[in-house]
């Protein structure tokens, strides 16, 4: 089997979990090298997962034959330079989300992908785990009917009393639907098909706010962008759903996230993780809901499974799920969300899309994940 190498720029935060399951579990990626501009973080990483190169930068990484894909995961606010460079360069990219912060930017990555013939997808990849997977199986075998609206609900008072550098979260390309929005409208997209119309509604609660995590704890962040959004998206079905996000208010209601049918309705797990807490069903005419088990693989933390996925198709020339007009279609309805709210009127959606086709049993070779 051919295995694709993975060239790393930037291994912050996430990086650990792609590094441990490009090395434990998906048997047709390895890791070719990392890069990052704090050499520290490099040489740390190196000594845990026993990596062959560290390159002195993104330019020597993109210039070693030996990689296959480039794997982005700077900040939002870097996504752009980063894939623009590396895709000039002749190289494969899978980025984190989103593709980048500003759709203008998102479209021109798009198209210098195509024109130069070279795959670029990224983040998120949990629409490819057991929970949605299972979710959509159940929609398309009819358990809900004809599919006629949804909600979603993803709200905290932030990630700064985790995160060791969480500054970006509140910089452009960051806030609660820039940051977390795209695990929700992907799995949206994915579940209910092309959005063609949205409104918004845009806050934001606090000017400055202090770190509370352990490295940074007191520093006072600035906050640049709305931390408090509301978006409501129309679909080419005629289905309708809310995306309510933010990072201002504390909350024990955890995540919320249901789909609605003409015959019953679905609760879907938290798609910023695999497949918890698990699916629900609820029929028209039940006096409760019934726990329906995963019927897909990869119900563990699989991130990576959507770079696997990529690398399994640019083996085979076919196209990969977590690809760039997903991830294009995810910047065009969030962008509009904002641009309702600041231009008070509906926005139009132009960005084709059309959701990839269901995940099957070891589609993607590697260990199952379970
Ligand atoms: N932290 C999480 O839990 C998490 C979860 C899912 C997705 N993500 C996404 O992953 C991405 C990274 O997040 P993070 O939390 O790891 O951030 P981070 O700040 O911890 O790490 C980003 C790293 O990228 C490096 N970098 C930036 N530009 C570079 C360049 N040109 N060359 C080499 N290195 C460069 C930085 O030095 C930094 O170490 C973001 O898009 C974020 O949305 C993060």
């Amino acid at each position: 089997m051919k295995k694709l190498k993975i060239g790393f720029v930037g291994v912050g935060c996430i990086s650990g979990i792609y590094l441990k399951n490009i090395q434990n579990t998906f048997d047709n990626i390895e890791i070719a090298g990392i890069c990052d501009l704090e050499p520290e973080k490099c040489t740390a990483a190196a000594e845990k997962f026993n990596i062959p190169k560290i390159y002195g930068d993104m330019y020597e990484l993109f210039a070693d034959p030996e990689v296959d894909i480039v794997l982005n995961i700077t900040r939002p606010y870097e996504h752009y330079e980063v894939t623009k460079a590396a895709l000039l360069a002749g190289k494969h990219v899978y980025s984190e989300k989103p593709l980048s912060p500003d759709l203008n930017e998102a479209r021109e990555l798009y198209a210098l992908a195509k024109e130069k013939g070279l795959y670029l997808g990224g983040a998120p990849d949990t629409f490819l785990g057991a929970g949605i997977q299972t979710v959509k199986k159940l929609i398309e075998d009819g358990y809900i009917g004809r599919v006629i609206g949804g909600r979603a609900h993803m709200a905290s008072r932030g990630p700064e009393n985790w995160h060791p550098d969480p500054e970006f979260v509140y910089q452009y390309g960051g806030g609660p639907m820039f940051d977390m929005g795209p695990y929700y409208v992907t799995a949206f997209i994915n579940l209910m098909g092309r959005v063609t119309e949205v409104c918004g509604m845009t806050s934001r609660s606090f000017e400055r706010r202090p770190i509370t995590s352990e490295k940074k704890y007191g520093k006072i962040m600035d906050v640049e962008v709305p931390t408090y959004v509301e978006g409501i998206m129309r679909f080419e079905s005629g289905a309708i759903a809310q995306l309510f996000t933010t990072f201002d208010i504390c909350t024990k209601s955890g995540i919320l996230f249901e789909i609605y049918g003409t015959e019953g309705s679905i609760r879907v797990p938290d798609p910023n993780t695999f497949g918890e807490p698990g699916v629900q069903l609820l029929r028209l005419g039940a006096e409760k809901y019934e726990n329906i088990p995963l019927v897909r693989n990869y119900s563990g933390n699989s991130r990576a499974l959507g770079l696997a996925e990529m690398a399994e198709c640019i083996v085979d020339g076919t196209l990969h799920r977590a690809n760039s007009a997903q991830q294009l279609h995810v910047v065009e309805i969030m962008s509009a969300f904002y641009r309702s709210s600041d231009e008070h009127r509906f926005v139009k959606i132009e960005s084709d899309y059309e959701p990839g086709k269901p995940m099957s049993f070891y589609e993607v070779t590697g260990k199952t994940y379970v």
